[in-house]
């Protein structure tokens, strides 16, 4: 019996294949990179490098193209240097590279590194859009993203929100988006207006944690409306004008804080929990930067522990350090393009700032 089962588990592992990937990100303002195995559906990431621009870019209040791409220059050939990978590639199965959307000329350094290393090592590139990265950063924590279809993820960021659908792996569909300002907008804007600094997303969520989520009656934009999509630049209208309007009676900061962060929670969960019943998925994934926001966490959570246990479908955050940007994203998402046997020619690979997802 027991000749049996070892002969069971070798055959089974002669089956999975382990493959170790190069990721390559320039997409905005941090420039990373990254090396992660897979090994039967599981990611482990071995080297995760990333340098941000933050404070380059800070004193023109956004990130400026050319600065980036030229930081990237520098950056990149510093990462490689550190990340301990052979002249030859050796020990490389594939590189994978963000080549779109967002930044073109910050895209670009990363995607001609990767043709460089691809064609100086002889390894296939694996052109990886940025989004799906995020939706891969899930699986970089626990879970293993073969069990995982069919998914839906809520993809929330300082230029993103929108509602994902992937019936099986690398299918995707969107059920819904923001039609003016991303969520982590909603937050940034805020937080200029209240006077902290820029990302303000997470100074705005730490006050709010003192505050009374319910002293301010902030509107729920298109709660109601009966799609997926959302709407904020109204919200922070309201706030602006809820401030012109109480210069002598506000509430305080704190109360400010968690009532506005409030409405957005409201809006994100509530949506996404429709788009559950709607699609049945298997998985649930929240990622990218508004991930991080805790309050958001805890309400999909328990929205779906509301759920029956025959309906209730598993929900993935990343890891915190994986929110932003990084490339241990981007080298998962390439090995699952490079298990399904997509490559691309080195030479005529192009970086794409308007890359679609669906
Ligand atoms: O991943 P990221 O750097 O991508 C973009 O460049 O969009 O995301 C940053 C966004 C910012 O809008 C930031 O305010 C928001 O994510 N953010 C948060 C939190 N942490 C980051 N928003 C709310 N609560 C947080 N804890
Ligand atoms: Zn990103």
């Amino acid at each position: 019996m027991l000749h049996v089962f070892s002969k069971l588990v070798f055959s089974a592992n002669l089956c999975v294949k382990i493959m170790r990937i190069l990721g390559i990100e320039s997409s905005c303002d941090e420039t990373a990179l990254a090396i992660v195995r897979e090994e039967g559906g599981v990611f482990t990431v071995e080297h995760n490098l990333v340098t941000s621009q933050i404070d380059l870019h800070a004193v023109y209040g956004g990130v400026v193209p050319e600065l980036a791409a030229r930081q990237h220059v520098d950056a990149a050939f510093l990462l490689l240097d550190q990340i301990g990978v052979p002249r030859n590639g050796e020990g490389i199965d594939a590189i994978a590279v963000t080549y779109g959307p967002r930044l073109v000329p910050a895209l670009r350094i990363g995607v001609e590194l990767a043709k460089t290393l691809a064609w100086a090592w002889k390894k296939p590139i694996v052109p990886v859009n940025h989004l799906e990265g995020h939706i891969y950063s899930v699986w970089l924590g626990e879970g293993r993203r073969d069990e995982s279809f069919p998914i839906l993820s809520l993809l929330v960021s300082g230029k993103h929100t929108e509602i994902i659908q992937a019936k099986e792996e690398g299918v995707y569909t969107c059920l819904g988006a923001t039609r003016d300002d991303a969520s982590g907008e909603a937050f940034d804007k805020a937080a200029r207006l209240l006077g902290f600094g820029y990302p303000g997303g997470p100074a705005l969520s730490k006050c709010a944690k003192e505050g009374n989520k319910n002293a301010i009656p902030f509107p729920r934009p298109m709660r109601e409306s009966g799609d997926f999509d959302f709407s904020f630049s109204g919200l922070k209208t309201a706030l602006a004008v809820y401030l012109q309007t109480h210069e002598e009676n506000r509430a305080s900061l704190p109360d400010i804080c968690a009532s506005y962060e409030e409405a957005i929670v409201d809006v994100l969960a509530e949506k996404t929990f429709r788009a559950i019943l709607e699609t049945q998925p298997k998985t649930i994934i929240l990622a990218w930067g508004v991930s991080a926001n805790g309050p958001l966490r805890d309400r999909l959570a328990a929205m779906i522990m509301s759920l029956s246990e025959e309906m209730r479908p598993t929900l993935l955050f990343p890891p915190l350090r994986y929110t932003g940007d990084n490339a241990a994203m981007i080298a998962a998402a390439g090995a699952a393009r490079f298990a399904r046997g997509f490559t691309h020619d080195p030479l005529t690979l192009e970086a794409d700032p308007n890359l679609s997802l669906v």
